[in-house]
């Protein structure tokens, strides 16, 4: 039978049932929402204590329930990366939506005309004049009017203006133009976030958010003072607290947590403040050699840019995970004797958060054994 459209997949039935973690159909991407929640509630509480706003970033999790869930929490809105995961998100009526990544070309800036129309409060960040008139045209044509922000190169060599003069005359570019609104600036410092040493990480960092005062001087010299300074991740969440530099916080892995993460020194001399909420669940398919098992997930389930998922249980101590193909896994053991039967279920961390729910349909959200919920990951996909 062929499955129902905008259905909650092959695990939809378990919801409600008390024991449905240990019938999950796997590989299933799992949330543990006391631990979930304890994250939304920590960074709302620093964020709070420190004077600035929380506008996470939904390209961690690509999931409207998951944006609303954050907004409950205390967040003024979502940063979104692309077009599709902003439309995803006002269609889901989530609001405060800031799309991070520069927006071009006439089709991509058709859409964004049309969900500002939908969406009066969205904004959007520009590094180039050619782009700032083509979206100015769109935005006119729809009869809509846009906020944008100019997007600062901290260093980073991704995206953004280069130095203080630029951002300066993109910015009076944005102020004449008849349909945009010059909103601030947004400067994310990407290869600071998983710098594992706090010392390390803070004397890279430090220098960022030094040249981004200096714009934001310069800008407000001129008149243009931004009223919004957006950036930082995880990684840098404690430095950007100390600092104030920016108004605002795009954090998006706290959320979550993953492999990555949970080695990186987040605060100085500190625990983690943040727990490791989601899991896929993974079941052994094949056991036929001595030392290790096969699992259901592979290339397909988990993201391959950083380090191995890590088993956080159903399986013996000190047993480890390496890639066996797109379906497949290996759980090799530690010590020999070490067994697992067919159907044997584990689960194990992300290596990287964001790729590997981009894989996922679903989110299944837990408390202990109990199915609580089933989470579309609804913005997914990268059109
Ligand atoms: C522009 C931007 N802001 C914020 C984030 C969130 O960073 P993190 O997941 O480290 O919290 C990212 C992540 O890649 C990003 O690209």
């Amino acid at each position: 039978m062929a499955a129902r459209r905008n259905d909650l997949g092959p695990n939809e039935g378990l919801i409600g049932k008390a024991d449905a973690r240990r019938r999950l159909t796997t590989p299933a991407l799992v949330l543990d929402l006391d631990r979930f929640e304890a994250n939304l509630a920590t960074m709302a509480r620093l964020a709070k204590e420190s004077g600035q706003a929380l506008r996470p970033h939904a390209k961690s999790h690509k999931c409207s329930a998951i944006a609303k869930a954050q907004i409950a929490a205390g967040a003024v809105g979502v940063c979104c990366a692309s077009i599709r995961e902003a439309e995803a998100m006002v269609a889901a009526g989530v609001t405060g939506v800031l799309i991070t990544s520069p927006v071009i070309g006439q089709a991509k800036i058709g859409r964004l005309a049309a969900l500002a129309s939908a969406a009066p409060g969205l904004m959007v960040v520009a590094d180039n004049p050619r782009n700032v008139t083509e979206i100015d045209a769109a935005i006119g044509a729809a009869g809509a009017h846009l906020k944008m922000l100019v997007d600062v190169d901290p260093g980073m060599g991704r995206t953004g203006v280069i130095g203080s003069q630029s951002a300066l005359a993109l910015a009076r570019d944005i102020g004449r133009a008849g349909n945009l609104g010059f909103a601030g600036l947004q400067a994310y410092s990407g290869m600071v976030q998983h710098i594992e040493n706090y010392a390390a990480r803070r004397e890279t960092y430090g220098p960022h958010l030094d040249g981004l005062k200096q714009t934001r001087d310069a800008l407000a010299e001129a008149g243009l003072a931004p009223g919004i300074m957006t950036g930082g991740g995880t990684g840098s969440h404690h430095i950007d607290r100390e600092m104030r530099t920016l108004t605002e916080l795009q954090v998006g892995s706290y959320a979550f947590m993953d492999v990555q993460y949970n080695v990186v020194e987040i605060l100085p001399d500190a625990p983690l403040p943040f727990e490791t909420a989601l899991t896929v669940r993974c079941s052994v398919v094949s056991n036929n050699i001595e030392g290790f098992v096969t699992i259901d997930g592979g290339l397909k389930c988990f993201a391959t840019d950083g380090p191995v998922p890590a088993v956080a249980s159903g399986a013996p101590p000190g047993a480890v995970y390496t890639f066996m193909g797109d379906e497949h896994g290996r759980i090799t053991f530690a010590k020999p004797g070490e067994h697992l039967e067919i159907g044997a279920a584990l689960e194990l961390i992300t290596p990287h958060c964001d790729p590997t729910v981009n894989l996922h349909d679903f989110i299944h959200c837990v408390r202990g054994d109990a199915l609580a919920g089933i989470w579309p990951v609804d913005a997914r996909g990268v059109l």
